[in-house]
């Protein structure tokens, strides 16, 4: 595996991959790989002739209280990691080669950012969209693999490239699950053991309310408070809970069939999300 640093190397390297007709599968991170990001590597390797990592720890997708500081960063394991699950490039910039200078263009898709994650992060989702289309623009690869656990990510990054005509076919992946249900995350490694222990009710809230609204109860909204109530009586703080429809994120009706229930919440200074998509 190569890794490369700067956007010369990545597009003279691209390029002759191109030139010799291979397809290429990109899977950008912030590192600090575990067996979700390995998954989508494998689901990359199936999918195209190379595949190209990137990790790069995004500082504008960072609100000025939040963790950009402190992230995980473990790039020697990360690298091997990825070695050998054989990712074929690991393209891992500075913040100079990303931001030069201060950039001064918005990606902001507000009808599906300004909820969920989006009220409590605000402008966190214009950063992930615009290092998101500068490294599309980067790797220029036929496919862009992204995990289901960042559902609103998903779902933002999905109507960027409708809209903006980005010649890539985006492919999701299950999100990926500790045997005790607990959604793998790099934001996992900051739970003291007790928290961990209780995280994952998160899933298995979630769960019940996809069993309950499957067994007919659509009452989404009392539902929903009552998972909550739930969640904060175990020591969580819910940021949200929400039963909303797949396609736009907004909250679901009983005319609804895809359904996906979304959660944040807090354990100490850990924020956990996670998501359950089904259809009824
Ligand atoms: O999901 C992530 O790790 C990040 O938001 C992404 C897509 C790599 C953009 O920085």
């Amino acid at each position: 595996m190569q890794t490369l640093s700067t956007i010369a190397s990545l597009r003279q390297t691209v390029a002759d991959w191109r030139n010799t007709g291979q397809t290429l599968a990109f899977v950008p991170t912030m590192g600090n790989l575990h067996d979700g990001h390995i998954e989508l590597v494998r689901q990359a390797k199936r999918q195209a002739d190379r595949t190209i990592v990137s990790i790069f720890v995004n500082p504008t997708q960072f609100g000025p209280t939040e963790d950009f500081n402190h992230y995980p960063r473990s790039e020697t394991e990360d690298t091997a990691k990825l070695s050998a699950v054989g990712a074929d490039m690991l393209f891992l910039p500075t913040a100079s080669e990303i931001y030069p200078t201060p950039p001064q263009t918005r990606i902001s898709l507000p009808e599906l950012s300004n909820r969920l994650c989006g009220i409590s992060r605000p402008g966190h989702f214009d950063g992930v969209a615009l290092v998101v289309a500068k490294l599309l623009n980067m790797v220029q690869p036929d496919i862009l693999l992204l995990g289901e656990k960042d559902f609103q990510q998903l779902s933002i990054l999905r109507q960027m490239v409708l809209d903006l005509n980005m010649p890539v076919t985006i492919a999701s992946v299950a999100t990926q699950r500790h045997s005790d249900g607990l959604a793998m995350s790099s934001r996992n490694s900051y739970l003291t053991a007790e928290q961990r222990q209780t995280a994952p009710l998160l899933y298995q809230t979630l769960c019940a309310v996809r069993d309950a609204i499957l067994a007919n109860d659509t009452d989404f909204t009392r539902l929903s408070a009552a998972a909550s109530a739930t969640l904060t009586q175990a020591g969580f703080k819910v940021d949200y809970l929400h039963t909303c429809r797949q396609h736009d994120l907004q909250p679901a009706t009983t005319a609804d069939t895809n359904i996906v229930i979304l959660a944040a919440a807090w354990l100490g200074s850990t924020r956990l999300i996670d998501n359950v998509c089904f259809s009824g």
